[in-house]
């Protein structure tokens, strides 16, 4: 692969190319339109399970890989505070625009920082962003994050994720599970099994629906997949994790 080998070239790690040539790849998608990943209606299970977190009023759900999801506009309607975390310019500067949300943008650390009323989001690489970035984090809300990375990323991710999370934070994920064989992703599938595996050592894993959806996903059925469900798990980070500070 030509790219690989020019970063090799730079010296780069091989962690380092991997991430580099993800946020290539995602850059592309949102330059070229390519987002059939993103929804133009709310997540009916966000809104189904999210009193599941029996968040208080105001709390701040952190968004990670945001995209420009309306979701987040739906969380801040029934009172919550949004933090997102997104690579793309074009994603969170049409999320502000197409929502006629006022904004301003500051730089911080290794992100810009885009602020409306209740919302904010930090354009940046989800990895470089550290815990003493953000406020306190009191839920996370995973929807196409965790299942838009390959295998080989996942574990970075959760591990991540979790170092910017206090013990008893919960965690509403919304995830794919179909026969990787049939299609190459992203998105990827990421069996409960593996969610077990990634979350288990860190986190009480409580899986609260699957759902078989293929029969109201002609995209995916047109790329030839015979089985695919969704799952949603509720994770509650456990208490006394070294990761905490
Ligand atoms: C499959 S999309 C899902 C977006 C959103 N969660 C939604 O439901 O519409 C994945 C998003 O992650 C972003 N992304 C990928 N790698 C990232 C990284 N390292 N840091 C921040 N955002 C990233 C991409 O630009 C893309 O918008």
């Amino acid at each position: 692969m030509a790219e690989y080998q020019a970063l090799a070239r730079e010296g780069l790690g091989a962690a380092q190319r991997i991430s580099l040539m993800e946020a290539e790849f995602w850059h592309e998608r949102w330059q070229k339109g390519e987002t059939g990943f993103h929804q133009p209606e709310y997540n009916t299970h966000m809104q189904a399970f999210i009193e599941f977190l029996a968040l208080r009023r105001a709390a701040r759900i952190l968004v990670p890989l945001c995209g420009k999801s309306l979701d987040m506009l739906w969380l801040s309607e029934q009172g919550y505070r949004i933090t997102g975390i997104e690579i793309s310019e074009i994603a969170v500067s049409d999320f502000f625009t197409e929502n006629q949300l006022e904004h301003r943008i500051t730089q911080t650390g290794n992100a810009l920082l885009y602020a409306a009323d209740g919302i904010e989001i930090y354009c940046g690489d989800f990895f470089e962003i550290q815990k003493a970035d953000l406020a306190e984090i009191d839920a996370v809300y995973d929807r196409a994050a965790l299942i838009a990375l390959p295998p080989t990323m996942r574990p970075g991710y959760v591990r991540h994720l979790t170092g910017l999370l206090a013990s008893g934070t919960q965690t509403l994920l919304v995830s794919l599970d179909y026969p990787q064989h049939e299609m190459k992703g992203p998105p990827f599938s990421v069996t409960s099994r593996e969610v077990v595996a990634l979350y288990g050592g860190s986190h009480s894993v409580e899986q609260l629906h699957a759902e078989d959806c293929l029969a109201r996903e002609p995209r995916f059925r047109e790329k030839g997949l015979t089985r695919l469900e969704e799952n949603v798990f509720l994770l509650h980070k456990k208490p006394g994790l070294a990761a905490d500070q």
